[in-house]
C-alpha cells in the first residue's frame, strides 16, 4: 500500500490556535484524522510537522529513498528556502508526485507570500481552500475516481 508524506512546516504545529481567522481553528490531529479516513484502505498518511529546515530537507530526501509522494505545506519557507526547493526538486525528478499545499491563498495576502520558491518544482499546487486543500492533494496524488 502507497504511504503519502503529508509533511508540513514552521508553526503549522500551532494549528488550532495560531490566527484561527486564516487558518482555521483545527489542529494537526484533525487534519491527521480527516486525511486517513479519506485515504480509507488505499493508502497510509503520515502527517509530520517540524519548525526546523533541516529536518524538512531530511523528510524529502526520506520520501525519495523509499518512493514515497508528498504533500508538502513549506509554510514560511515557501517564500525563501532554496534548500527546500532543490530538496523538493529530488522529490519531482525521481518521478514522485510533490503536491505543494496551503490553507491560505498566499496570493491574496501580504506581497512577501506572493513568491514560492517550491511551485516551479512541484507537480501542482493547491491554496486557498482550509483543510480540503490537503484533501484534494490528497485525491490528486491517489487519482481521482
Ligand atoms: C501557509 C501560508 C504561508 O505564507 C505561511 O507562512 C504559513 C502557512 C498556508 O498554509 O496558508 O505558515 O503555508
Amino acid at each position: 500500500m502507497t504511504t503519502v508524506l503529508v509533511l508540513n512546516g514552521p508553526n503549522l504545529g500551532r494549528l488550532g490556535s495560531r490566527e484561527p481567522d486564516v487558518y482555521g481553528s483545527q489542529d494537526l490531529d484533525a487534519l491527521r484524522r480527516v486525511l486517513v479516513a479519506d485515504a480509507a484502505e488505499n493508502a497510509t498518511v503520515e502527517v509530520r510537522q517540524t519548525d526546523d529546515e533541516g529536518e524538512l530537507i531530511h523528510w524529502l530526501h526520506e520520501a525519495v529513498d523509499t518512493s514515497r509522494p508528498v504533500i508538502l505545506n513549506p509554510a514560511a519557507f515557501t517564500h525563501y528556502s532554496y534548500g527546500l526547493r532543490d530538496a523538493a526538486a529530488l522529490v519531482t525528478k525521481a518521478g514522485l508526485a510533490l503536491i505543494e499545499v496551503h490553507i491560505s491563498n498566499p496570493h491574496a495576502r501580504e506581497t512577501f507570500r506572493h513568491t514560492s520558491v517550491i511551485s516551479s518544482v512541484a507537480t501542482g499546487v493547491i491554496a486557498g481552500f482550509g483543510f480540503d486543500s490537503y484533501r484534494l492533494a490528497l485525491k490528486a496524488v491517489l487519482g481521482f475516481n
